[in-house]
């Protein structure tokens, strides 16, 4: 387990699938437990984890820790990775060629740490993991789903997928916290 882990690690430290390679300073490949029954997945890093190679380090990242700690989540019980493992220039959006590039690696993280539920940050995110689980006929905009739990199953066991606001909405406006919170909560207790 660990020894596949690593070996995607190293692939996305060499990695030139897409263009973002040439300005990236680090790839974040993701960090968590390998273990985790939660696996979060954001959009793709940004200055501060460009800088340090890890996933939600920023402002952001600062939201987040504050959501998770609301309902008693260590990070350390989670995994946390993004969509893009390098960061698109001024951060803008992914491009659909960079998604496509990418998202392998992404696949191949979630088809190891096998998580009972992926909580989607933000449009980009909700998008691909939703398309991917089969539930592309009931993909909305982030306002309109946020804080829903989809269950998909399979053959060999099912997933909850809760699509969340990403957490950078609420640095640029507080007053979304609450309903971020509120969010949060949902997930508490389908873990309960
Ligand atoms: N935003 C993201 O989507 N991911 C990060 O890792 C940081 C900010
Ligand atoms: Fe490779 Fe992904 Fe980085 Fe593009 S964003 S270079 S596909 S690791």
């Amino acid at each position: 387990m660990k020894g596949v882990l690593k070996k995607i690690e190293e692939e996305i430290l060499y990695c030139r699938k897409c263009n973002l390679w040439r300005e990236r300073k680090n790839p974040v490949v993701g960090e968590g437990s390998w273990e985790a029954k939660i696996m979060f997945v954001g959009e793709a890093p940004g200055a501060n984890e460009d800088e340090k190679g890890t996933p939600f380090c920023g402002a952001a990242g600062k939201i987040l820790d504050e959501l998770l700690n609301t309902i008693g989540i260590k990070r350390e019980e989670i995994y946390i990775t993004n969509i893009l493992k390098c960061r698109p220039p001024q951060n803008r959006n992914p491009k659909e060629e960079e998604i496509i590039a990418c998202s392998p690696y992404l696949d191949r993280q979630i088809e190891i740490i096998k998580p009972e539920i992926i909580c989607c940050l933000g449009n980009f995110s909700t998008f691909y993991i939703m398309k991917k689980f089969g539930l592309k006929g009931k993909i909305q905009g982030i306002s309109r789903i946020h804080g829903k739990i989809f269950e998909e199953s399979f053959l060999f066991g099912s997933i909850k997928i809760v699509p969340l606001y990403h957490p950078a909405v609420a640095t640029y406006n507080v007053n979304m916290k609450p309903l971020l919170k509120k969010d949060f909560e949902v997930l508490k207790s389908i873990l309960e």
